[in-house]
C-alpha cells in the first residue's frame, strides 16, 4: 500500500473542515467524502456524482462511541454488530437523530451508518474528529472505484483531493443491514454474510425482496455498478458460442470468466479467480480494464449460486444489461 504522508491525512481533514470533498479508501471501496453535518459540502458530492438528491448517503464514524449521536432508539443488536463487524464491511440503517441532515438522508427518516476498516479512512476520520458521509466515488450507476487510479480517472478534475491507500482488500461494497424492523433484513449483501450476521445475533436475519428493496432505497435496483461497454451475464457453458455469434458480426468481445477459451482475434479474456473472495477483490478493477478497452460487448460467466457468491453474484446482476 502507497504510505501518505501523515500531512495529506491533515490536509484531508483540513479540506473537510473547509466544506471540501475528499475521496479515501475504505477496506471496501473509494469513497467520496464530505462532513456529515455540512449540507452545502455534501451536496457537492451529489453534484459531482450526479446522483438524485433522493439516494441517501452513508455516513462513516470514527468509531462505535459516534453511534448515539446519529442514531436514535438504538436497538441492542445495533451493538452488538457493531462489537463485532466495526470497523469493517456492515452499513446499519437506523432511525435518524435530529442532527443529521436532510441531504445525508434524502429525506428519510432513517441513516446508514458505518465504521470502515481501512487504516487511511480511520486515520482520517480520527484526524477529521467527526462523521463524514461518503457514497463510493464513481458517477452514478458506474462501476465502484476500489483503486485510487479509478477514481483519477472519472471524477480527477472535480474532487479537492484523492487519498490512494491502494487497492481496497475486500473490493464490494458493504453489506447493509437495516435493523429498522422486528428482524434484521439485509438490503445489500456485502463480505460480512447471512450466516456471520445471524451467527452474532442468535438469530435469522431476513433478506429483502425488490419490493421492500425499491421501497427503501431508491436506485439500489436501477442499473447499477455498470460499466459503459454493454455486458451480458451467460452461462459458462455458453460463453464461447455467444462470444463466436458476436465475433461473426464483426464486433471485438471480452470475455470476464474464471477460465480462458481459445484465442481468435477480436477477443480478449479477462481471468477472474476460483475463490469467492479473490474474485471479489478483482471484479470491479477488471470490470474497469475490459471497460477502458473499448470493446463492443463484455460477456460475463455466471457465476456459482452457492450463498458465498451471493454478494458478487448480485454485483453482476444490476452491472449487466
Ligand atoms: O462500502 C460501502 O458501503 C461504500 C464505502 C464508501 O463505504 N459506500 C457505498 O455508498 O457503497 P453508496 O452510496 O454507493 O451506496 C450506499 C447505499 C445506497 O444503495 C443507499 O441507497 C443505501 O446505501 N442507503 C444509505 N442510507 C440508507 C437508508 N437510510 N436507508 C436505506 N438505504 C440506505
Ligand atoms: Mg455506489
Amino acid at each position: 500500500m502507497p504510505t501518505p504522508a501523515p500531512d495529506d491525512v491533515a490536509r484531508a481533514a483540513q479540506l473537510l473542515r473547509s466544506g471540501g470533498v475528499v475521496a479515501f479508501p475504505t477496506e471496501t471501496v473509494y469513497g467520496l467524502g464530505a462532513d456529515a453535518l455540512n449540507p452545502q459540502a455534501v451536496g457537492q458530492i451529489f453534484a459531482i456524482k450526479r446522483r438524485p438528491p433522493n439516494h441517501p448517503l452513508i455516513v462513516h464514524l470514527p468509531d462505535v462511541s459516534y453511534l448515539k449521536d446519529w442514531a436514535r432508539d438504538i436497538p441492542r443488536a445495533a451493538y452488538v454488530l457493531a462489537e463485532k463487524f466495526w470497523p469493517g464491511p456492515l452499513t446499519l440503517i437506523l432511525q435518524r437523530a435530529a442532527r443529521v441532515p436532510d441531504q445525508v438522508t434524502g429525506g428519510q427518516d432513517s441513516v446508514g451508518l458505518r465504521v470502515p476498516g481501512h487504516p487511511l479512512a480511520l486515520a482520517l476520520l480520527k484526524e477529521f474528529g467527526g462523521a463524514i458521509a461518503a457514497p463510493s466515488a464513481n458517477r452514478f450507476g458506474h462501476v465502484s472505484p476500489t483503486r485510487a487510479e479509478h477514481v483519477r480517472e472519472e471524477l480527477g478534475g472535480e474532487v479537492d483531493m484523492i487519498l490512494d491507500g491502494g487497492p481496497c482488500q475486500v473490493g464490494l461494497e458493504s453489506t447493509i443491514v437495516s435493523l429498522l424492523e422486528a428482524r434484521p433484513l439485509i438490503l445489500r449483501p456485502g463480505a460480512v454474510s447471512r450466516g456471520m450476521l445471524a451467527e452474532a445475533l442468535g438469530d435469522e436475519v431476513e433478506v429483502a425482496t425488490a419490493e421492500k428493496v425499491t421501497l427503501r432505497a431508491p436506485g439500489m435496483l436501477a442499473s447499477h455498478y455498470a460499466p459503459r461497454t454493454p455486458l451480458h451475464k451467460v452461462p459458462a457453458a455458453a460463453l464461447e458460442q455467444r462470444a463466436a455469434a458476436l465475433l461473426a458480426q464483426g464486433q471485438r468481445v471480452g470475455v470476464l470468466a474464471r477460465q480462458a477459451g481459445k484465442q481468435k482475434s477480436g477477443l480478449y479474456y479477462y481471468l477472474l479467480p476460483d475463490d469467492p473472495k479473490a474474485y471479489a477483490h478483482e471484479l470491479y478493477d477488471t470490470l474497469h480494464k475490459a471497460d477502458a478497452r473499448g470493446l463492443d460487448t463484455l460477456l460475463i460467466e455466471d457465476p456459482p449460486q452457492d450463498e458465498v457468491w451471493w454478494a458478487v453474484r448480485d454485483r453482476i446482476m444490476r452491472a449487466a444489461t
